[in-house]
């Protein structure tokens, strides 16, 4: 069995704060070079020099997933520094919070288009680069919303339950080219997302009555299923959504 990431490269959405971070420091930990896209370069530059400072490697830039042209342009210069890209995660997302009829269209788009078709695009982008190397692997973030229905997060479990039907898709796809993908969907984890959740105390307590591990996850909890993932120890698993949710699911 084998989780080390040496010699890979892996590209994360997303990767600068909160799930996405979480997961680029374990890939980082577990010996691959990582590669972080999202919108605001003083987090993506303070990762990075996390990361550094432990001894890892990593690239970034400010490009938006909805940004084909900057995707292709920074996948392009990634490959060319590295030589591979074996590892893709797909983490960015944003939620927007309305009842169903007053959601506004705008905001239907930006959260369909951050949280799926994003998805969609780095996934093509990058999916060809292992096509190359007839070797790959890609991690979705799928959430609880795709299984589950709450208030207010139509356009968000829409994206969801999508990006674990399209993780499906991929994984039939591209099984031919040894490229393999899972999704992880994480329960609650306090970050930027969810922020405002947390501060009402009502919400706290009903989620911990939710979960039969009766507390909330912390976004390190993500790693190991990460670094399974990512790594040969998770060879002959595709298409699948883990979800890393203190039991909530099946309660
Ligand atoms: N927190 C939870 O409880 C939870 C539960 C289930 C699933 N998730 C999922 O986990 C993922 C990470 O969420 P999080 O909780 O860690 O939220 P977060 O702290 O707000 O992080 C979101 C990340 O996505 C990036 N991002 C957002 N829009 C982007 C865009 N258009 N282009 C490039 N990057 C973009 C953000 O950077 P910029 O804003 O600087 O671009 C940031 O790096 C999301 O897919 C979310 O749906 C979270």
């Amino acid at each position: 069995m084998n989780f080390s990431l040496k010699g890979k490269t892996a590209f994360i959405t997303g990767g600068s704060r909160g799930l996405g971070k979480a997961i680029t420091m374990a890939l980082s930990e577990a010996g691959a070079t990582v590669a972080i896209v999202s919108r605001t370069e003083s987090e993506l530059k303070k990762t990075a020099e996390e990361i550094e400072e432990n001894g890892g490697t990593c690239h970034y830039s400010a490009v938006d997933v909805q940004n084909r042209e900057e995707i292709e342009k920074f996948a392009k210069e990634l490959f060319e520094k590295t030589g591979s890209i074996d590892i893709l995660v797909n983490a960015a997302g944003i939620n927007r919070r309305h009842s169903f009829l007053e959601f506004p269209e705008d905001e239907w788009d930006q959260v369909i288009n951050t949280n799926l078709r994003s998805v969609y695009i780095v996934s093509q982008v990058v999916i060809p680069y292992m096509q190359k190397q007839q070797y790959g692997k890609v991690i979705n973030i799928a959430s609880l919303t795709s299984e589950l229905g709450f208030p207010n997060m139509a356009a968000y479990a829409a994206s969801k339950g999508a990006v674990s039907q399209l993780t499906k898709v991929l994984a039939v796809e591209f099984a031919n080219d040894g490229i393999l993908v899972n999704a992880i969907g994480p329960g609650y984890f306090k970050t930027e997302l969810t922020m405002s959740l947390f501060e009402d105390e009502e919400k706290v307590a009903w989620m911990k009555s939710r979960i039969p591990l009766k507390r909330i996850g912390v976004p390190d909890e993500l790693k190991g299923t990460a670094v399974f993932l990512a790594s040969s120890a998770s060879d002959y698993i595709t298409g699948q959504t883990i979800y890393v949710d203190g039991g909530w699911l099946i309660s």
